[in-house]
């Protein structure tokens, strides 16, 4: 629109879309790492994004994170669609509950009247607590939904903070830290050239169903994001839209 032109954002949009090769990004003015309002705004061009699918695409997986927080908050409640199906990409990662893809996934069942499939596991499995919990039927019936998802909606996070705020074991931020990773996203752990370092043992959505599903949508913002976003869209599939802010696009551009 106008004020995007004026502002030169639109520019930068192009730019940037070109340069991480997907369908379309989005930057809202200002950085959300000075201006926490600016987060919201992320949250509510992702909600109007997100709502213009509703009668196209029905099973939509999401992750955790505030900013997938801010997007719950903004979905409008007279959108209202029952046949929506609003699917948790995976158990809590030891964050805060507020933040954790069961609450996000529930809130927008909630604002739209849509239903919702929560996933209550553990975080960090043993390999033979994993095995195991691989074969029940609840998981069995969540790794199928994972199948079917249309869209996808995930935050992208800078692998230490991450791997710190969910009170990693000692092992995993070592493995994390050898494998120099940078981003990470529904649980994967991604080096600058976007090759998955490590991945959090629990039962989630796989990164090839994520790059499977027709659309998908990557909320990130704030200048500190910027390495984060280039990593993890080294390998992000085409059919991504980023919805980012000022802050991270201007460093992104600086930094390529
Ligand atoms: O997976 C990525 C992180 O959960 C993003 O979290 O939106 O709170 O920065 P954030």
């Amino acid at each position: 629109d106008f004020m995007r032109e004026m502002s030169g954002l639109s520019n930068m949009e192009k730019e940037l879309k070109s340069l991480l090769g997907i369908s379309r990004v989005l930057i809202v003015p200002q950085n959300s790492d000075d201006i926490p309002a600016v987060k919201s705004n992320i949250g509510k061009e992702a909600a109007r994004l997100l709502e213009a699918k509703f009668p196209l695409y029905k099973k939509i997986a999401v992750t955790g994170g505030s900013t997938m927080a801010a997007i719950s908050k903004e979905i409008a409640s007279d959108k209202r669609d029952s046949s929506l199906q609003f699917i948790a990409a995976r158990g809590g990662l030891g964050e805060d509950v507020l933040h954790q893809a069961n609450t996000i996934a529930s809130l927008f069942a909630e604002k739209t009247s849509g239903a919702v499939k929560t996933l209550y596991l553990p975080d960090h499995l043993s390999a033979e607590a994993y095995e195991m919990m691989m074969r029940e039927p609840v998981i069995k019936e969540m790794m199928e939904l994972y199948d079917q998802t249309q869209v996808v909606v995930h935050g992208i996070g800078n692998a230490e903070e991450i791997a710190l705020q969910r009170k990693s074991s000692f092992e995993e931020v070592e493995k994390i830290r050898a494998g120099e990773a940078v981003s990470e996203a529904f649980g994967y752990y991604f080096d600058k050239n976007g090759n998955v370092v490590y991945r959090i043992r629990t039962a989630g959505i796989q990164i090839e169903q994520v790059q499977k599903a027709p659309f998908i949508l990557a909320v990130a913002g704030g200048r500190s994001k910027a390495k984060a976003i280039l990593s993890y869209f080294k390998i992000a599939p085409e059919q991504t839209v980023l919805i980012t802010d000022e802050g991270a696009a201007r460093k992104i551009i600086e930094l390529t």
